[in-house]
């Protein structure tokens, strides 16, 4: 041990030498440069492609520098009041935000668990939000974020196992706060915002309203396989204009995740050992050895060690903040896939619950043990293991 903290200082020492005066200026100058470099290789989407700069609106201006790795998806600004009246009130109708402020309330009372953790229906919400937007690609002139995945019968496609659920809470809503001119499209990707926040440890992601729905079945063939190659895989996200940093990012939101159909006999393993909580053991359990009911995806395996995805994946493994950043930049991207209104989108973020940027789990003895393959019953129940905290180990 003694040794290893030795050559750990020699290291540092080293490294610390080597820096002369002004590198930290060089380094910055570097640093942007590779920043300028990716904003260059980052594409415009929908309306932002032919609208020039002095024809944005301030909402258009932020989405722009957002997906163009120019400014931050992430947002502080929080409205901790009360709605201006009931939804049906003439107060709340006078207020745009005021309807997203009670659907806020209920999506948050139902993606958080009694552990603290968020539920499956906060999972099922953020890979909701994934593919209803991700039926698109720069050759579709149709499909995107436009609600389809509810509206039609695109939800009973084999690529949406699994969403039945989610699918049934989020019809519900729909009907719900329709009638206050709420439309599916927004109500998916807000669902999946508010999810996202609700997850320990998950951003606060900038969330705008205002897209339009559309009642035709998005095409078909565009959502990922679990057994894809990363070159396929990679292919098939750039042609959404995703490139493989930004598909590093987005799968990270595995790391909440619970599968249930890609191996029946093992429903309800989870794809790191801290499933409900957006935290970054996904990308360092993926590469790694983990407790036997981790499950892995073939494709995460697979992406993990391809030459464009990895120094990406090995960046995100303890960078938490750095991860968080570019999650959020990615899903905003995602989010507007097939909008062709984006300037004139609004803004709701405010209504967001705060996150939570620190958590422990209270019953991570029983997980541990559940974890290691004991347990079967919080395959289902993860969401609110820490009320079987009675159990002792068999
Ligand atoms: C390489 C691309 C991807 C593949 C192959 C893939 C595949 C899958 C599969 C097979 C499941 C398990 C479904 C089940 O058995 O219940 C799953 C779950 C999930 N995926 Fe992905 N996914 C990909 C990308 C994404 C992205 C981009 C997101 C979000 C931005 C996402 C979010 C989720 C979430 C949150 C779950 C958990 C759902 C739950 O616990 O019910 N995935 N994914």
């Amino acid at each position: 041990m003694k040794t290893l903290s030795y050559f750990h200082y020699v290291w540092c020492f080293t490294s610390f030498v080597v820096a002369y005066p002004g590198m930290g200026d060089t380094m910055e100058h570097v640093r942007r440069s590779a920043k300028a470099a990716r904003a260059d290789s980052k594409q415009l989407i929908g309306d932002l492609k032919t609208l020039k700069d002095a024809q944005l609106t301030a909402i258009g201006k932020d989405i722009k520098a957002i997906i163009l790795d120019q400014k931050t998806a992430i947002s502080t600004v929080i409205d901790a009041g009360a709605p201006a009246g009931t939804p049906d009130s003439a107060a709340c109708k006078a207020d745009l935000c005021c309807v997203w402020k009670w659907i806020s309330y209920d999506m948050t009372a139902r993606f958080n668990g009694t552990s603290g953790r968020c539920t499956k229906f906060a999972r099922g919400a953020v890979r909701l939000g994934f593919h209803d937007a991700a039926v698109w690609s720069n050759t579709t002139s149709y499909g995107g974020a436009d609600g389809s995945i509810l509206l039609t019968d695109e939800i009973s496609r084999a690529d949406n196992s699994g969403l039945a659920t989610i699918a049934d809470q989020m019809k519900q809503w729909y009907t719900k706060y329709n009638k206050y001119g709420v439309s599916m499209a927004d109500l998916i990707q807000m669902g999946a915002n508010i999810a996202t926040v609700v997850c320990p440890l998950g951003p606060r992601i900038r969330s705008f309203v205002g897209r339009k729905d559309n009642a035709k079945a998005g095409p078909t063939g565009l959502l990922p396989g679990v057994n894809d190659s990363a070159d396929k895989l990679i292919k098939l996200f750039q042609a959404k204009t995703i490139d493989p940093h930004d598909l590093v990012a987005l799968v990270g939101a595995h790391t909440t995740s619970q599968q249930h159909f890609v191996d029946t006999a093992r429903d309800g393993d989870p794809q790191d050992s801290t499933p409900g909580v957006w935290d970054v053991a996904f990308y360092g359990e993926t590469v790694s050895t983990t407790p036997p009911r981790v499950f892995k995806f073939a494709s995460d395996l697979a992406l993990s060690k391809d030459s464009r995805a990895k120094s990406e994946w090995q960046a995100f493994i303890g960078g938490q903040a750095h991860w968080n950043e570019d999650y959020a930049k990615a899903y905003t991207r995602l989010s507007l896939l097939g909008v062709n209104n984006i300037n004139d989108l609004k803004e709701c973020t405010k209504v967001l619950p705060p996150p939570r940027t620190s958590f422990v789990n209270q019953d991570q003895k029983i997980l541990d043990l559940w974890l290691q393959g004991q347990y079967d019953q919080l395959n289902s129940m993860v969401d609110d293991a820490i009320m079987l905290t009675g159990l002792t180990s068999t």
